[in-house]
């Protein structure tokens, strides 16, 4: 899939640079061109032989090392680079990218290159979320460059959080569906409700559900890469909002419906992956409410279906719905599909391990009006989210009603 695409590899001084050399290896697999630039700190955890032995080119660290006499090196792989990947991203590298520095071979390439750039950011988590590096990915992402957000998992530093490198895996997936789909949702408009809704009792409580926005963000992501522009609607999160898209930040099904309702109009896409609370109470109550006997009794009423009121008032737009069931999975989506109107339905069985909630994995089943268009195996979040957006490539129809 990346025959004939050069693409330059920088890595830089974290732990995860030993994933490096998977990556590398990965695209030169996949067909790729692949030239490493190292800087000196991921020099210290990897060796530049690993890096050439894998890419079958040379290495890059010094600038001034001129390998070619014949070129300057730094120009000529930028002229010649398709994409350029930073894998890992440490936050010191971000801060010199956002900063245009250019003081060492990877810096000064990345201010001479015209081409599109894809940043796998890792570090910690403190620094991951501090201001400073929060504001380096935003300004990246603001001139263009991509991300491809770290995962949640065991940190080199000891905590458990947020920071590591996202799997190679995945940083090929990403790369590929960039080249392969690049320009499928360009110009589309995108909204992806992602997260679980909060539906006040009082000041201090509040129901809710599982949805950690991961299913949400990935698809958001997804359709970045894929050149749309991306909106997202989200309410209660435990993931991190991935960079470069609107956010639209809500609390209740109310306000969710509020916030789709004001932008349905002006989009294309709205993919709905948010797990909407079908209920609220009927009073809330403005103070802290005290205990009061033995067992208490919550009314609720019905929330509005947000879904079912877009497909009501659906024009141009391409509506996907997801299911979240735990039996009769066709029979539900299908019910679905038909009563809100939707063009696809993605069914999760949340009931199957790796499936649904707040994990990085996902299995699911997609329908259209014709039944099961395609059922997807355990898959990372990312991929399914990469596999749904094509599917909804495929599927959209001009308003004169041509395939485009
Ligand atoms: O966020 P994650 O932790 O990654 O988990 C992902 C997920 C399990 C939340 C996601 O994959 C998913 O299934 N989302 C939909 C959950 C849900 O609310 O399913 P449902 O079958 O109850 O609702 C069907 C559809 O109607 C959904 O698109 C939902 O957004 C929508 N809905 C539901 C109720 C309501 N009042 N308004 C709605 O729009």
């Amino acid at each position: 899939m990346l025959k004939g695409k050069t693409i330059i590899l920088g890595i830089t001084g974290g732990i995860a640079a030993y994933k490096g050399a998977a990556l590398c290896s990965k695209l030169v697999q996949a067909g790729a061109n692949v030239h490493v630039i190292m800087t000196e700190s991921a020099v210290k955890f990897i060796t530049p032989l690993t890096l050439q032995t894998l890419s079958r080119n040379p290495v890059y660290i010094d600038t001034f090392d001129e390998i070619d006499p014949a070129v300057v090196s730094h120009i000529h792989l930028a002229d010649h680079a398709d994409l350029i990947v930073i894998a890992p991203a440490t936050a010191n590298t971000l801060a010199k990218l956002a900063g245009g520095h250019a003081d060492d071979m990877l810096s000064t390439t990345l201010l001479a290159a015209t081409c599109p750039v894809l940043i796998a950011p890792a570090m910690n988590v403190h620094m991951y979320e501090h201001p400073a590096v929060v504001h380096n990915l935003e300004l990246l992402s603001s001139r263009g460059a991509m991300f491809v957000e770290p995962g949640t998992g065991q940190l080199a530093c000891g905590y458990v959080a947020k920071g590591r490198l996202a799997e190679p895996e995945d940083i090929v997936a990403a790369i590929e569906s960039w080249f392969s789909r690049g320009a499928k949702l360009k110009g589309k408009r995108v909204l992806v409700t992602a997260g679980g809704t909060m539906e006040r009792l009082d000041p201090v409580r509040f129901l809710t559900n599982d949805s950690s926005g991961k299913m949400g963000f990935a698809i958001a992501e997804a359709a970045l890469l894929m050149g749309a522009d991306v909106t997202i609607v989200v309410g209660r999160t435990t993931a991190a909002l991935p960079a470069g898209v609107k956010v639209i930040r809500v609390e209740s099904a109310q306000q969710m419906l509020e916030a789709v309702t004001n932008r349905y109009d002006e989009m294309d896409i709205v993919i709905k992956a948010a797990a909407v609370a079908d209920y609220r109470a009927v009073n809330v109550s403005e103070q802290k409410q005290k205990k009061n006997g033995e067992k208490i009794v919550l009314e609720l009423e019905r929330t509005t279906d947000i879904l079912e009121t877009l497909g009501q008032r659906k024009r141009h737009q391409f509506l996907v719905g997801f299911a979240a069931e735990t039996e009769q999975i066709e029979h539900y989506a299908m019910d679905k599909l038909s009563r809100k109107r939707c063009d696809l339905i993605v069914a999760n069985d949340v009931s199957k391990d790796g499936a649904g909630f707040n994990g990085d994995t996902n299995i699911v089943q997609v329908f259209g009006p014709e039944g099961l268009v395609e059922a997807m195996p355990l898959l990372s979040k990312r991929e399914v989210a990469v596999r749904l957006l094509e599917l909804v490539a495929g599927r959209l129809i001009s308003p004169g009603g041509i395939a485009e």
